[in-house]
């Protein structure tokens, strides 16, 4: 479903230099569950052991909010946020709102502390039919909780308290936190976040699967997807591409490469990366080691990183995200006149066009020393966004093993939080 391609490293590092012993053992240890970090593995089997009553729970009350829904908005932050809103921008589109001819107008929040962007979000859905989802394992991650205390008390005052218990979801914990008794005090639906899955694993949990469901995704396609690149990506042996990415990225780590660019082709995919971002930064990046997560758009950042990446210093390595077919064709038209020039692409499709330009892109951060590897999937849909999902995970699993780091705690992301808690004042 996916393909790797290596050709665009093979000048940097010699064959031997991929260490796929060390990534098929790290594999072995993530699937036997030995290694550090193994309370968090219930993303592994997910794909296959996904809990099918509350996945019927979510088709339904996805239903209902497409159906009954003229706004829903998302509330969650970092791993409770990015995935699903990678898949709605993949799936649909960024534009997805202003294009839609059904369904609500999807809204994300309490991914940050800006009180323009909550009070814009506040305008656009006042006088709207309102569903909420509010999206936190902990239940007490500071951005999404004053979100939701502002959307509920927003509700409540519409609807009534029966109206807003009818319009709110809560993805959270199963048994603690104060989102959990906050639902359990109101009556609230819940949808559980399992245990042994971590914020950033879990997009193919109710964090990522009822806000796909809500904007009318097909979630069964992206489990079957994920399914299917599962059993690619714990296969034990060379072949297997996250086994190959992650043997390939750690050797290009050894020789000085410490940022990892993913450029992607396009507005669309540019929520999947900040997902990876999040996903490879948070997993690998601690004890003073680890890949620097960037990304870059194709073609638009050439005109803003272009310069940095072709000629700056040489520590980056970069990861070509790639979509054989578009979902949709466009032909460039044939103009008689062909004032600008651009006949001798007529009757050629983007594409045709942008696989000339990836193409073209690729040789030229090659030869100006940047290792440059290649992803492709067929088709940015439901399948191939699941197989994305269980590739990058599978991956980074390994390679944060083959780094020598518990790829699954975040120690890191507590230190801001303590400061932020102090100086607020909270007992
Ligand atoms: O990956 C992680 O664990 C984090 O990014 C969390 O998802 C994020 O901090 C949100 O946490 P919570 O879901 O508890 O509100």
């Amino acid at each position: 479903m996916l393909k790797i391609g290596l050709d665009g490293i093979r000048t940097f590092l010699p064959p031997e230099a991929l260490d796929f012993g060390a990534a098929l053992s790290s594999l072995r240890t993530l699937k036997s569950g030995t290694g550090a970090g193994n309370d968090y593995l219930g993303w592994v089997r997910l794909p296959e052991t996904y809990d099918r009553d509350e996945f019927s729970r979510i088709i339904a009350a996805g239903r209902r909010i497409w159906e009954q829904a003229e706004a829903f908005v998302v509330i969650g932050i970092g791993g409770s946020y990015l995935g699903a809103r990678a898949a709605l921008e993949l799936l649909r589109s960024p534009r997805c709102n202003e294009a839609k001819t059904s369904g609500p107008a999807v809204y994300f929040i309490g991914n940050g502390i800006s009180a323009d962007d909550i009070s814009e979000v506040l305008d656009l859905v006042r006088g709207k039919n309102l569903y909420v989802n509010v999206i936190s394992k902990s239940g007490t991650t500071l951005e999404p909780a004053l979100a939701f205390r502002i959307f509920r008390e927003y509700l409540e005052h519409t609807y009534g308290k029966d109206g807003a218990r009818e319009r709110i979801l809560c993805t959270t914990d199963r048994a603690r936190g104060v989102l959990k008794g906050i639902a359990d005090r109101e009556g609230y639906e819940t949808f559980v976040i399992p245990d042994d899955v971590g914020g950033r694993y879990s997009v193919l949990t109710p964090v990522g699967l009822l806000p796909m469901a809500a904007a009318g995704i097909d979630i069964s396609r992206v489990m079957a997807g994920a399914a299917a690149q599962m059993a690619e990506s714990l296969a034990e042996c060379e072949e297997n591409p996250s086994v190959v990415y992650a043997a390939a990225r750690q050797a290009l780590y050894r020789m000085g490469k410490k940022v990892e660019v993913l450029s992607y082709p396009g507005e669309n995919s540019r929520f999947l990366a900040e997902w990876w971002k999040q996903l490879y930064g948070e997993s690998e990046g601690k004890d003073g080691l680890g890949i620097f997560p960037a990304s870059c758009e194709l073609t638009a950042d050439l005109h803003s990183l272009g310069q940095y990446i072709q000629d700056g210093e040489r520590i980056l390595l970069e990861t070509m995200l790639r979509f054989a077919h578009s979902r949709r064709r466009v032909e460039v038209p044939r103009v008689e006149a062909d004032e600008d020039g651009l006949n001798y692409v007529a009757g050629r499709d983007y594409d045709e066009i942008f696989a000339c330009a990836a193409e073209g892109i690729r040789r030229a951060h090659i030869s100006g020393g940047v290792p440059c590897m290649e992803l492709v999937a067929d088709r940015p849909d439901e399948e191939t966004f699941g197989a994305l999902v269980y590739f990058f995970e599978a991956a980074c699993g390994i390679s944060g093993y083959m780094q020598g780091v518990n790829p699954f705690d975040q120690p890191g992301v507590e230190e801001y939080k303590k400061n932020m808690f102090a100086l607020l004042g909270r007992n």
